[in-house]
Formats: structure tokens, C-alpha cells, sequence
């Protein structure tokens, strides 16, 4: 006998029944895994670092795709837009959560959209500038800033960016204002800092530390509570007279909200065996930046860390007053 109801159920059935066939093969074709910024920038070389060593575990061709553009919000609406099938992947940082409050018209909801995978590292960012920029520390970096702010031109990698947000607090801690030069990622800013072509850089250490132990740019200070071993020689930017000032880069794995949770399971435990490999861990510690500790790597803790820095940086921005386009 004919009947809706048992039509329904027999159509929920056939999903469940594909779906889990799918996340058994899965994975069986290459997986796109996107930067939200230029290649060569710090979320590039993480990418890189955890594409390889997944490619290996999951034994498919891990893809890495720059999508820049927005702060990193053009990447983050490709993949809150794809299949939920595993096979579009996205890494992204700070600035996912800030995008949430400076770009009005994002087409996702950031605390939605995705299914967290798992909490990859974090760290702080160094304040450098060309060579031949005249202040020589911290605090005549300041003086020069507060003097000269608007004739000082400070590269970031779009409105939201880590690097814009590490420099907009700058400018609210100093109350000063500067000239923004924007670029697809600090990959590229970080090459026009080194030839001189833009005056300062707010980069992550895993950017930052390579040029500065190589003497292509000028170092600062560093953006932590406390100073770090690669550059024990540099101040936090609190030594150098900011009280309180703290900004931290931090990047996650998502994959688009409704993966299956088979799917989820394995791109997390490849996720593990990537933050697990020695020459991954060398890699990170030499660029300065941590991993988060293992009860902190669940796709459950990296959606509670997004949802907290969607509200901490909400504040930061409205306070900064500052609008994406
Ligand atoms: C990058 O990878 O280019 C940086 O993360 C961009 C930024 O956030 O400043």
C-alpha cells in the first residue's frame, strides 16, 4: 500500500545508507584544502606543513588553493558555500572571527557555517619595518608613529586580516592614525617590506622570524605576554610601554557545516597525525608558533574558540569603529 509516510522513510533510509558509503570510500578523489591568503604568507606555509602530511595519512592529494581577497572572507564564503562532502577544506585564523563583525553582507553565518575539524596553532606577531626606517626601537617607533602616522605607510593583508588587526590596535593603543596599504596576503607584503617599497609590517612570527634572524627587515617588538626564544632579544610591545597590549594569531581546520561525521572523524584524526609528526612540531616550534595543547583539539573546542573570539574581536572592532568593504 502506497503511503507518504513510508516513502519518507524509505528516502531517509537511502540517504543515511549513502552517506555512509560515501564516508566509508571517503576519501576517493583529491581534497581542496583553501588559504584564504597569497601563497607564500604564513597561513600558506601551514597549509602546506598540514596538506602534505594529510595527503599521506588519508592517501588522496591534499590541494592547496589561495583564494584571497575581503581579510580572508572571500575564501571562507567559497568553502561555507561547497559540498558537504569533504573534499573543500579551509584553514583560516583570527581573522574568520573578526570577518564576522567587519563585513555586513558575508553570505555565511561564521558560527555556523562550518564544521570546526580541529585548533592548528597560535602565536604572536612581530612588529617590523623596512631596513633603513629610521626609529631603531620600540619606542622610537612610537614617537615616530605618533608624530608621523600619516605619512607612514603600513601593509596588511585586507581589512580583518591578522596583520590589519595587529595594526589597528596599534593605532587605538597609540591613538594615532596611519596609511594603510593593503595586500592579497603577508607573503607578498612581507617582499615589499624587505625591498623597502612600505614602511612597516605587523607579520606572524612564522612570516616574521626568517627575514629578521636573516637581516632583511627591522624588528620591533613582539606581540605576546611574554617574549620568545627565536628573538629573545626583542620586547613585547607591554615592555615597550603599551600596558596590556596582546594580540595573537590562532589558525583552525574547518570543513563546510553538514559534513558527514564519518568524514569529520578521519579529517580529524589525519589532523592529529599531522600536529603529531616531529618534523611538523620542529617546524613550528622554529617559526615561532605553539601548538595547542591535545584536550584542546577537538572539533567541539575549535567551535567554542571561534564562537569566544567572534564576540571578543565583535567588541574590538566596534570600538575600533572600523567597517570592512
Ligand atoms: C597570510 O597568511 O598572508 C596572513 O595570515 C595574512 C594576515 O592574516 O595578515
Amino acid at each position: 500500500m502506497f503511503s507518504l509516510r513510508r516513502l519518507a522513510a524509505a528516502l531517509v533510509i537511502a540517504t543515511a545508507a549513502a552517506t555512509s558509503a560515501q564516508a566509508q570510500t571517503y576519501p576517493d578523489k583529491p581534497i581542496t584544502l583553501v588559504v584564504p591568503f597569497a601563497a607564500g604568507g604564513p597561513s600558506d606555509v601551514i597549509a602546506r606543513l598540514l596538506g602534505q602530511s594529510m595527503s599521506a595519512t588519508l592517501g588522496q592529494q591534499v590541494v592547496i588553493e589561495n583564494v584571497a581577497g575581503a581579510g580572508g572572507t572571500t575564501a571562507a564564503g567559497r568553502v561555507a558555500k561547497a559540498p558537504a562532502d569533504g573534499y573543500t577544506l579551509l584553514i583560516h585564523h583570527v581573522a574568520l572571527a573578526a570577518g564576522a563583525s567587519l563585513y555586513p553582507k558575508l553570505g555565511y553565518d561564521t558560527n555556523t557555517a562550518f564544521q570546526p575539524l580541529g585548533l592548528v596553532n597560535y602565536g604572536p606577531f612581530v612588529l617590523a619595518a623596512k631596513n633603513g626606517f629610521e626609529p631603531n626601537t620600540a619606542a622610537e617607533l612610537f614617537a615616530k608613529l605618533k608624530k608621523d602616522g600619516p605619512s607612514v605607510n603600513v601593509a596588511h593583508a585586507g581589512v580583518g586580516s591578522g596583520s590589519h588587526l595587529c595594526g589597528l590596535m596599534l593605532t587605538q593603543a597609540l591613538g594615532i592614525q596611519v596609511t594603510y596599504v593593503p595586500y592579497k596576503g603577508t607573503g607578498p607584503a612581507m617582499n615589499d617590506l624587505v625591498g623597502g617599497q612600505v614602511d612597516v609590517l605587523c607579520d606572524q612570527t612564522t612570516n616574521a622570524i626568517p627575514q629578521v634572524t636573516g637581516g632583511k627587515v627591522k624588528a620591533y617588538a613582539v606581540t605576546s605576554n611574554k617574549r620568545i626564544e627565536q628573538l629573545p632579544n626583542l620586547p613585547t610591545v607591554v615592555e615597550a610601554g603599551i600596558p596590556g597590549f596582546e594580540v595573537t594569531v590562532w589558525h583552525g581546520l574547518y570543513a563546510p557545516a553538514g559534513t558527514p561525521a564519518p568524514v569529520v572523524t578521519k579529517l580529524h584524526g589525519a589532523l592529529q597525525t599531522a600536529l603529531a609528526d616531529a618534523t611538523i612540531q620542529k617546524r613550528f616550534s622554529d617559526l615561532g608558533t605553539l601548538l595547542f595543547p591535545a584536550d584542546q583539539r577537538s572539533p567541539e573546542a575549535l567551535g567554542a574558540y571561534l564562537k569566544g573570539e567572534v564576540a571578543r574581536w565583535g567588541e574590538a572592532v566596534a570600538k575600533a569603529g572600523v567597517k570592512g568593504e
